[in-house]
């Protein structure tokens, strides 16, 4: 799986939602203190790039490995590596070529693992996306998000909003369509599942990075 991601990439994959960022700034949760911002510094613009590179990456390995795991046959045959969860996990080192990398994480408002469960900061910009679209207009392609710390570099971390692929509703659609063998792993597995009855093209979460703050110019 790692091997993948260090390929050029030739093309968004399909699952990134597309849309217009809004320029909206917009306060975060008390604690910690995280802001949504409108990159526009050579510095924020950097994060934004490496974040986004990051993604574009990820978001085409974990839809070819969705292919290949549903070619098996049996969706229930992928449960136990889907979403990348063999990639290395020592920042830095977690996407190849890419050492300001910290951290990635696949999450959503409707979890299925509660390994996957926002913070306060990822949920501050899960529920910015949510709006954007209750309010009837496109998801923002991207949201670069700066927590501050006390007497600490500030943290950022790079948003893209996911669209349900078809190749997703095997374990993402309504389980009554789905086998028997299946529906039974997945209630063993994640007794709490929130994350059924999606259709295609439906926003499902985001794929997020962490992105190692950098020089000031
Ligand atoms: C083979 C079954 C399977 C398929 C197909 C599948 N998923 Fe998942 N998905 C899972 C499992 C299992 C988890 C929980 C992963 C974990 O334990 O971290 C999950 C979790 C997620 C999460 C993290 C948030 C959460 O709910 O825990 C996102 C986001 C997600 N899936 C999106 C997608 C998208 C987008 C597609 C299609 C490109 C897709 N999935 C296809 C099984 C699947």
């Amino acid at each position: 799986m790692k091997s993948i991601l260090p390929r050029p990439v030739l093309h968004t994959a399909g699952i990134l939602m597309l849309g217009a960022a809004l320029a909206l700034c917009v306060r975060g949760q008390e604690t910690p203190k995280a802001v949504i911002v409108t990159p526009a510094t050579p510095q924020q613009l950097e994060v934004q790039r490496i974040g986004e590179t990051a993604i574009d990456r990820l978001a085409i390995s974990m839809v070819n490995e969705v292919r290949s795991a549903l070619r098996g046959g049996d969706p229930t045959d992928a449960l136990d590596f889907c979403h990348l969860k063999a990639l290395p996990t020592t920042p830095g080192e977690i996407i190849s070529g890419m050492p300001r990398i910290m951290a990635v994480k696949f999450t959503s408002l409707r979890i299925r693992s509660h390994e996957n469960l926002p913070d306060t900061s990822d949920k501050a910009a899960l529920d910015y996306i949510d709006q954007a679209l209750k309010n009837g207009s496109d998801a923002p392609g991207v949201v670069v998000q700066r927590i501050d710390i006390p007497d600490s570099q500030p943290e950022w971390r790079v948003y893209k909003p996911i669209a349900v692929l078809t190749s997703c509703l095997a374990c993402h659609g309504d389980p009554a369509e789905q086998s028997p063998r299946l529906r039974n792993k997945l209630q063993a597995m994640y007794p709490d599942d929130q994350s059924t009855g999606y259709k295609a093209h439906e926003w499902r979460g985001v794929i997020r990075v962490t992105v190692a703050d950098g020089p000031t110019p």
